[in-house]
């Protein structure tokens, strides 16, 4: 072809608009793209397609089937050139904060939006599958959303909101789209009415035996007046003035908010543009650009693709790969696209195959059917079902299988785009695809201009790691499954460490085809993935069926032994998981055995057992509760109100660091990372880099010109000047034009290190005593005497492992110098802004006071950007400095996951005494946690970990002592709970194996032991009446029907052999201030402005939790004006100086009562003309006021009273409160997989008297779901050879999913407890305190797993690790086929593991 003759333009259409890009830069993504037009309400959360953050919708014409196709697509990995003639939608596109859209709407206003950063990628996903389906079911709501993550909200309210679309409606406390398409909402039919707890609760008084009428339909019901009575209606006799029987106000609120939605109509969408229908089909005037085989050539130094192709054809396909036969092919890029990105691949020569259609063909005939190659997965999904109804379901029990792996292959947006082509010719060999190809005997075809059209067999295909019989210049055309016979049974298995969007552990595609009159074996083949460098036949287990008959023990025997045998795996394995691995292959093979026997009507004893087997309840449907009562006795506080940025969330229009627009010359950041773990620096070589045009700097130690120490212990170097400490610590700084340039150039940069020895797992630093110098005691009673009376003493381990934040948004600054006198504003996701300033003006050696840090909101925290973030911004303050020109960093999640610092892990030693009834009579605590390469607030961490070793249990002796490990990892630090939870792990590690011992249920335990008003802790502190545990605890036993839900799960586990339940019950209790006395403080400056508006600015940061939206509140009951009058720009260090972290779940008690006393000033300032001009507007009264020179500026403070703690003499008061709660969890687990389901969760939480409850709710659901992560799914491994982090992102880092969450899901806030705290509105801080209730999850597969291990006869005690997860678990049954997996000791002698947790 010609040159002139191909387009080297793309036209497309964004929001409506079109738009042509000329010679578009090839290396960029399309939400790089859209980002740049400033459309940034699409966000980057990771790069990697694995979070969703970055979802649009991308329609286009589909010539073949002559209509629109909507898709989401993960914008983060979609090429820009491959968006011609399509039509690109972002959030922006739907509506606008002043006319929402309603998806954008009900996600807002129920709550679905915390921090907000995901939540454009959810609304996106929603409105696609809308535009596809406008009546979906709830099944295809939750469903859709199996590409996005959310780290803040826990799911439920996204899921709820969702729901009101669906049309059949929330049977259970959930809405109806009315014929109007408006909500509306149906009571709660399952509604527990077991009382309050308290011992003459109204609710256990029968009416006069008269039986409860049944709750009826209400719409719209007006606010509740509190009603007052006795049995069946509100006694109002609690102090609080509230009883468990007024009426449920989280439901009214609900049912309030849906009211006023507006009616979803699909027909007033955005239109496909009638333009790119002609332009698919090659129709377009003479004037306008026609679709045309694409050729663009890049001159940028830096791009990995120099010239793109982009034929329409088969034939312009096979032309242009005969003329580059290396050149690379790309279809949904999702594998070719994070080859580029994370391993740095160079393909010069591109080729996009995607929107060729006849590679997208499926045609049957009688023997099977062809599928395209470059089909998408979505696609692929659709004809399966559509082949699967037409040809019956025998002859497609390939098709089935392939279909059910689909089903679990990743998200939404990339099956949309990914194609069947991409998956084989990658040739993973934890593909989820081929396994099932190769087990269905599955042929592909293969055409070049040079060797025509050749089929190859799957078994054949594969030749080795990553490599395939495919030759040089090889195009894959299409794929064969055959159909199958009868007799013939296939099924796929896949085990992942999460269900959703997670690659495979092992994959599987089983296949047996039986005679039908003798049911003797004709054929089988058993294909793995996740076994060998590549897909593999399991051939000596499929040899010893052959001929044999299918159904008699003596063959699955020696089938499972021959499977075993052949697909063994080295200790030191890549990928770790040797035995898992092993026990995975049999456990599918005995499943697939029982579920054939079964389908063949085989009478055997597994065939039995195949319906548990193959049952799936993860995918049942899960539904929320919310309940707290009505009374709220303020006119704004304590109402459930929406975060007040929630449809700016929405919307996209919020704002976070990286969305604001570049300064005129600003440069960036990029980092040049150790490649040792701990080693001397012996010189930094950055000539190369800077040779490349728009380098501007690379910076180093040596630049600093002011303190380069930081750090609260000044441990640390911003930038080492002579030791590195762990593998990708930041070492110099390169300062170029653009992002890509600057991380191109930091490659470039060349160190040269000196070895020097590297500790990495606590376990080691204890062995080493490799520890900073601090020791925290809490010594009380005699513990040698506690042990010597004790009727039991037992001693243990217990190890908690790290969590990363997994914030949504990584860490970004931008640093802008003002020019003169040393001044720069900063603009930082932090949770800390006064230490970045604090930090900064040290390392530029100038005032705090020529800085000024602000922060507007931040995507997530958690604790991470506590300490951390300063640091980031310091390099960019350095850049900026240096080069007197604005700067900006965005870490890429990588980056941000190697650096930034995690949980700290923990590792105990205990010895416990106690009496045979489980009396506790003292416990012995040695503690270490893993502090990393500094201090940073390792201390403080440990300090809490030790004030919380007790929970909620009296121990008459005890003897705690802990420790911080050096190692050589990212410096640990704080997140959410901050120590707390790994101290209460440690003692509940040990409560279970004592209760184990002991052979009592640990809840008996728990309870015997569980603390009374008036206890003393081993910190001593009183718990006064505040102390409401065994209350919550009665309650949700009662309740959530503990007792009968024992039996219920004990006879289910008797009944099931290898599905098992469990249950667990537990109590938390969470202090309330920082353990540094000085922080313990808050303030606040208010302006009233003269028309009648307020601007409050405090020291509290918003990162989610809502903390402007309770501030305000605050601010609009003090100052008894509407909400709508304050506002909340943002926190800036100029406006609120000497701040605290937000952290430590005490910024609403600090910031709150500090707004609090400045509104009260106001207030009292302009209560003269309030009296005076009474009726008047607020507006004309400030107005007065200000004209009668009133001050209409006040400022705030406030002082935690009575507080301060001192660790030597064990004296003064730690905690000012305690936040409580108590949850019940119970799960089911498949034991021979170690994957589970949460089926459900109640929880009661004592948040005092709470500022705004259904904010409180969120907060408590979001910490569930993240400590259920940080206990199940969430695993950080590093490479321990040396010493670089395995889990750098979300493809393999995996935080709970949306289907991970309890199926029934209930919570509720404690009403009527005795409150007489003096914080602010007597209210609770609740941001942690949840958290370690998530472990619930944890306890309830322990008890599974003891049910699976008596199944087993063990009679060995559990010691059972966080997190647990399906490896763990798995292992942890020890059945038959875990012992066959098992690798002798001797073989593991020696031999590293692949991973290690640290
Ligand atoms: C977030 C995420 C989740 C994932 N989850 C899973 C999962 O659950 N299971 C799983 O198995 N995989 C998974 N993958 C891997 C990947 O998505 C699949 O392998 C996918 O099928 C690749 O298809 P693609 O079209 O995007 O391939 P591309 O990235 O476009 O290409 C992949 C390879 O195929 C070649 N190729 C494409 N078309 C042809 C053709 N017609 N002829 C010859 N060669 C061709 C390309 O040259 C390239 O080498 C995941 C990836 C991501 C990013
Ligand atoms: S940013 Fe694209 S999926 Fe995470
Ligand atoms: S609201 Fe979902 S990540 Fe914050």
């Amino acid at each position: 072809m010609e040159d002139k003759e191909y387009g080297r333009n793309i036209l497309f259409y964004l929001n409506g608009k079109r738009v042509l890009v000329e010679r578009p830069d090839l290396d960029m993504t399309l939400l790089q793209y859209i980002r740049s037009t400033g459309l940034t309400g699409t966000k980057l959360g990771c790069g990697e397609g694995g979070c969703g953050a970055c979802t649009v919708m991308v329609s286009r014409f589909d010539v073949e089937q002559d209509k629109v196709v909507h898709a989401s697509v993960n914008a983060c990995l979609c090429p820009l050139y491959s968006i011609d003639g399509k039509h690109v939608i972002t959030v922006e596109g739907l509506g606008n904060t002043t006319n929402p859209h309603p998806v954008q709407e009900r996600i807002a206003l129920l709550h679905g939006s915390q921090c907000g950063f995901c939540t454009p990628g959810f609304v996106m996903s929603l409105y696609t599958l809308l535009r596809n389906n406008p009546n979906p079911s709830e099944h295809e709501i939750e469903e859709c959303f199996d590409g996005n993550l959310c780290r803040c909200t826990g799911y439920r309210p996204i899921l709820d909101a969702a729901k009101t679309f669906s049309e059949l409606a929330w049977k259970r406390g959930t809405s109806v789209i009315g014929e109007d398409g408006t909500a509306h909402v149906i009571r709660d039919e399952n509604s527990d009415d077991s009382g309050c707890g308290l011992e003459d609760c109204c609710r256990l008084q029968k009416p006069n035996g008269i039986e409860k009428p049944k709750p009826t339909e209400f719409t719209l019901p007006e606010p509740a007046a509190p009603r007052t009575g006795t049995g069946d209606v509100c006694c109002g006799k609690t102090t609080s003035g509230s009883c468990c029987k007024s009426q449920n106000q989280a439901e009214v609120e609900k049912a309030q908010v849906i009211g006023q939605f507006k009616a979803y109509d699909p027909t007033q969408e955005l239109i496909f543009p009638p333009f790119l229908i002609r332009y698919s089909k090659g129709n377009t005037s003479e004037d306008e650009p026609r679709l045309q085989t694409l050729k663009i050539s890049s001159g940028d130094g830096t791009s990995w693709c120099r010239t793109l192709y982009r034929p329409l054809t088969l034939e312009g396909l096979l032309q242009t790969v005969e003329v580059h036969p290396d050149a690379k092919l790309v279809a949904g890029n999702s594998e070719v696209g994070v080859e580029v990105k994370f391993k740095r691949a160079k393909f010069p020569v591109q080729v996009y195959v995607n929107d060729i259609s006849e590679l997208r063909a499926v045609h049957s005939d009688a023997n099977g059917v062809t599928f395209g190659a470059n089909i998408t997965l979505a696609q692929f999904g659709s004809a399966l079902d559509a082949l699967i109804v037409e040809h019956g379901e025998q002859r497609t029990q390939s098709l089935a299988a392939l279909r059910e792996n689909l089903r679990y292959f990743a998200g939404n947006q990339i099956r949309n785009v990914a194609t069947i082509a991409g998956n084989i010719a990658t040739a993973s060999p934890i593909s989820d695809l081929n396994p099932v190809f190769m087990a269905s005997g599955a042929t592909v075809t293969l055409v070049s201009h040079e060797h025509g059209q050749r089929q190859v067999p799957m078994c054949e295909f594969f030749l080795g790691y990553r490599r395939t019989a495919m030759q040089r210049g090889e195009v894959l055309l299409s794929v064969h499954v055959p159909f199958n016979a009868e007799g013939e049974v296939v099924r796929a298995f896949k085990q992942a460490k999460r269900k959703d969007d997670d690659i495979a552990i092992v994959t599987c595609g089983l296949r047996v085809r039986v005679d039908v009159a003798t049911g003797v074996v004709r054929d089988a083949a058993f294909a793995y993935g996740g076994m060998a460098p590549t897909t593999v036949l399991a051939k000596a287990a499929m040899r010893s069926v052959d001929g044999q008959q299918w159904g008699e023990r003596a063959v699955l025997d020696s089938m499972l032994a021959a499977c075993q045998d052949e697909l063994r795996l080295d200790y030191g394995v890549p990928g770790g998981m040797a035995e898992y691995r092993a026990a995975l292959t049999t456990s599918f093979l005995f499943k697939f055995w029982a579920v054939s026997c079964k389908q063949l009507r085989i009478s055997c004893a597994e065939a039995r057992l195949a319906q548990e087997l193959e049952e799936d309840s993860e995918r049942q449907l899960s539904r929320g509760k919310q309940e707290y009562a009505s009374v709220v006795d303020r006119a704004i506080v304590g109402k459930g109100i929406a975060h007040l940025s929630a449809l700016k969330q929405v919307t996209g229009e919020a704002r976070y660091v990286d969305d604001m627009p570049a300064v005129q010359g600003e440069l960036y950041v990029g980092l040049v990372m150790s490649e040792r773990a701990h080693a001397r620096i012996l010189g930094i070589d950055s000539q190369h880099a800077l040779e490349l045009p728009g380098v501007h700097r690379v910076l180093t130690a040596q630049d600093v010109p002011g303190h380069n120490v930081w750090n609260i212990f000044k441990d640390e170097e911003i930038l080492p000047s002579t030791e590195v400490h762990h593998m990708g610590q930041p070492l110099a700084l390169v300062v170029a034009d653009t992002q890509r340039l600057a991380q191109e150039a930091a490659r470039l940069v060349r160190v040269e290190y000196e070895d020097l020895p590297a500790v990495l797992t606590v376990r080691d630093a204890v062995e080493q005593q490799s520890w900073f110098p601090e020791v925290r005691q809490l010594k009380n009673g005699d513990i040698e005497a506690a042990f010597a009376q004790a009727d039991c003493v037992l001693e243990g381990e217990s190890y908690c492992a790290p969590q990363e934040h997994f914030y949504l948004e990584p860490f970004g600054s931008i640093v802008v110098p003002k020019g003169e006198g040393g001044e720069f504003d900063i603009y930082a996701s932090t949770q800390n802004p006064t230490e970045t300033q604090m930090v900064c003006a040290e390392l530029l050696g100038v005032p705090a006071n020529r800085i000024v840090c602000h922060v507007k909101r931040m995507g997530g925290g958690f604790g991470g950007k506590e300490s951390r973030s300063a640091l980031i911004a310091a390099y960019t303050a350095l850049a900026a400095y240096h080069t007197n020109r604005s700067v900006r960093i965005m870490l890429d999640r990588d980056e941000d996951m190697q650096i930034t610092g995690q949980r700290h892990p923990f590792y105990g030693r205990w010895k416990v005494g106690a009496t045979r009834d489980g009396q506790l009579l003292g416990v012995r605590m040695r503690i270490y946690s893993n502090g990393g390469f500094s201090h940073d607030l390792s201390i403080g961490v440990l300090e809490r970990a030790m004030s919380h070793l007790d929970n909620c249990y009296r121990i008459p002796a005890t003897d705690f002592e802990g420790r911080v490990c050096r190692t050589n990892t990212q410096s640990n630090t704080a997140f959410r709970s901050f120590g707390g939870c790994q101290g209460m792990i440690m003692l509940e590690n040990m409560l279970c194996e004592l209760a184990d011992r002991l052979e009592l249920p640990v809840e008996v335990l728990r309870e015997r032991n569980m603390y009374r008003a008036g206890d003393v802790t081993p910190f001593s502190q009183p718990l006064d009446d505040d102390w409401n545990v065994p209350r919550m605890w009665k309650q949700i036993k009662q309740k959530a029907h503990f007792d009968t839900r024992r039996s219920e799960v004990d006879a289910f586990n008797a009944a099931s052999r290898y599905r098992k339940r469990g249950l667990a019950l537990l109590p938390t209790k969470f202090g309330i201030s920082f353990g540094v006395k000085h922080l313990n403080q808050g303030m606040a400056l208010v302006h009233v402005y003269m028309d009648g508006s307020v601007l409050v600015a405090h020291g509290g940061t918003e990162m989610g939790q809502g903390l402007h939206t309770k501030m305000a509140m605050v601010a609009a009951e003090t100052l008894e004006l509407p909400l709508d009058a304050i506002f909340i720009s943002e926190t800036a260090t100029n406006t609120a100086a000497n701040t605290s972290p937000t952290a430590a779940s005490a910024s609403s008690d600090l910031n709150g009562y500090a707004v609090y006393n400045a509104c009260r000033v106001l207030a009292d300032r302009l209560r003269p003309y309030r009296e005076s001009m009474h009726g008047e507007s607020f507006a004309k009264i400030a107005r007065t006021a200000y004209l009668d020179r009133c001050n209409l500026t006040a400022a705030g403070h406030y002082a935690t009273p009575d507080i301060g703690f001192n660790w030597q003499t064990n004296e003064g008061l730690l905690y000012f409160y305690f936040t409580q709660g108590v949850a019940m969890a119970e799960v089911e687990l498949d034991t021979l997989t170690g994957a589970h389901t949460t089926r459900r969760v109640d929880i009661i939480m004592d948040v005092g008297k709470s500022l705004n409850k259904a904010i409180d709710i969120g907060q408590i659901e979001g910490a569930f779901a993240q400590g259920q992560g940080w206990s199940t799914t969430e695993e950080f491994l590093y490479f321990p050879k040396n010493g670089r982090l395995f889990t750098q992102g979300p493809g393999n880092y995996k935080i709970p999913s949306a289907m991970d969450i309890p199926r029934d899901f209930r919570v509720e806030l404690l009403e009527g407890a005795p409150n007489a705290l003096k914080t602010i509105f007597s209210s609770k801080g609740i941001g942690e305190p949840p958290l370690f209730l998530g472990s619930s999850v944890f306890f309830a597969l322990r008890d599974a797993v003891l049910a699976a291990r008596k199944h087993s006869e063990h009679k060995s005690s559990l010691h059972f690790e966080l997190p647990a997860t399906p490896e763990i678990l798995r292992l942890a049954c020890e059945d038959e086929l875990v012992e066959l997996s098992r690798i002798p000791k001797e073989q593991k002698v020696g031999v590293m593991p692949f991973v290690v947790r640290i």
